[in-house]
């Protein structure tokens, strides 16, 4: 067994695992000297080796990489015999546990199978075509073009919306897919520049001393995934268009839950998606599988030679897209008023009571609000705490935020009972007496 300082690699995953029900060294026989010197070798790696003590010391705490071992349809699951309201959860308006979508999966599923098997470059089952031609309807758009996830439609289409020559501009506090797909835009040619703040004069500045001839696009997100704040779209947009380029908006976080019928942050603040590349998540308001980017026809033929993860990857299966469908209709019916009324309604009682009890918090525009706690351990521990009292929040902390803007990060659902949100307030109002963590103003007593 390998050791990496006192720790074997065994009982390092055990730990790691904090659950305690994984397997936390091969079983007895089974061989391991042919993947225990590349273990060890990554593991001694400056920043792999800063992780796995800082996991190690914390042990229990840090509740990363949970095992889920039941779930209810109002939002309670099971994680390691604790019950716990989950406010980890993106499935915003509850579709996960729809009964139309349930059937539109269970429909699909005799006549098309788990999965076609097949790159969509070769063939795909109609069901591509109705799912993209109803989320078109659905945004006011010409055309959609779908993806397994956001991450691989990131990947496979910042390199495709550039070419040698062009400026690629992506905004800091972009996903990490965004940056991961800039990076091969950069690597097949574009140039690549970091715009440090989503200011309208820092983009122009960087545009005009780029000295770039080429196209530009900006690359940012709707609706940041941690914070849950929203950029100055409106004001990125109408300088990146005077400039001659056009935005990117990964907008996965808004898709669903923001703008007029859910069409997202971009569409909230543009009015339209004429002139954007928007992409949405199908995964999370959605609660069925994948990714997409708006488009026109004539774009959606081009991206398709230009889109690696297309060309060489896999579909989203064919059960999944039934259920993209199903969501459409749903999204586009008197239902959809409902489902979002219903989680404004949560949301504004959670943001209120966060007022009432002076914790300084970010977003409430989509479904996700965002805490201020301050450092790594103190957010660890607020997030372990919440955790003892019956709720999981999810810990926002170095290296998805900066070092010391560690943040306990509340997804709101509109399957959350009322009293699941009035619990969660009383206690995060606990935590934050007990631990004093900092409070915005004076805090108003409940
Ligand atoms: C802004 C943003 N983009 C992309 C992703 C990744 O989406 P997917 O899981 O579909 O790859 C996320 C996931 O949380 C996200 O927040």
């Amino acid at each position: 067994m390998t050791k990496i300082g006192q720790m074997t690699v065994g009982s390092l995953m055990g730990r790691l695992s904090g659950a305690g029900r994984r397997r936390d060294a091969a079983p007895p026989g089974f061989p391991t000297a042919g993947l225990d010197p590349l273990t060890e070798r990554l593991s001694q790696h400056k920043v792999t080796r800063i992780a796995l003590s800082f996991l190690d010391a914390n042990a229990g705490l840090h509740l990363k990489d949970l095992l889920l071992d039941a779930a209810t349809d109002d939002r309670r699951v099971v994680i390691d015999g604790h019950t716990v309201w989950n406010f980890g959860s993106d499935s915003f308006l509850g579709l996960d546990r729809h009964p139309r979508v349930h059937d539109a999966i269970r429909d699909a599923l005799p006549e098309w199978g788990a999965h076609n098997g097949a790159s969509r470059a070769f063939s795909s089952p109609v069901l591509v075509d109705e799912a993209e031609e109803k989320l078109a309807r659905w945004l006011g758009v010409p055309d959609t073009f779908i993806f397994p996830s956001v991450t691989l439609a990131n990947i496979g289409l910042l390199p495709a919306v550039t070419q040698p020559g062009d400026l690629l501009v992506v905004d800091r506090e972009s996903h990490d897919s965004v940056h991961q797909g800039a990076k091969l835009a950069a690597a097949a040619g574009a140039r690549l520049e970091v715009l440090a703040t989503p200011e309208p004069r820092a983009l122009e500045k960087l545009v005009a001393q780029s000295g770039c001839r080429g196209g530009v696009v900006l690359a940012i997100d709707g609706v940041y995934s941690m914070s849950g704040r929203t950029p100055p779209l409106a004001e990125l947009d109408a300088t990146i268009r005077r400039l001659g380029g056009i935005m990117y908006v990964d907008d996965a976080h808004g898709t669903g839950v923001v703008g007029p019928r859910g069409r997202g942050a971009a569409a909230a603040a543009l009015g339209s998606l004429d002139n954007v590349l928007m992409v949405g998540s199908l995964s999370k308001a959605f609660s069925c599988l994948g990714g997409f980017v708006t488009c026109t026809p004539e774009l959606k033929t081009v991206l398709k030679i230009r889109s690696s993860t297309f060309i060489f990857g896999g579909p989203v299966p064919p059960p999944y897209l039934a259920a993209v469908s199903a969501v459409c209709d749903i999204m586009m019916s008197p239902e959809y008023d409902l489902l979002l009324a219903a989680l404004h309604a949560r949301i504004r009682r959670f943001t209120d009571g966060l007022d009432t009890l002076g914790i300084e918090h970010h977003g409430g525009d989509s479904a996700i609000v965002s805490l201020v706690v301050g450092d790594l351990e103190k957010t660890f521990h607020a997030g372990r705490n919440l955790f003892d009292r019956g709720f999981y929040a999810q810990s926002a902390t170095y290296p998805a935020v900066p070092i010391h803007a560690g943040m306990l990060r509340v997804q709101i659902n509109a399957n959350h009972p009322l009293e699941a949100i009035d619990g969660l307030l009383n206690a995060l109002a606990d935590v934050w007496q007990e631990s004093r963590l900092p409070r915005r103003g004076r805090a108003v007593t409940r």
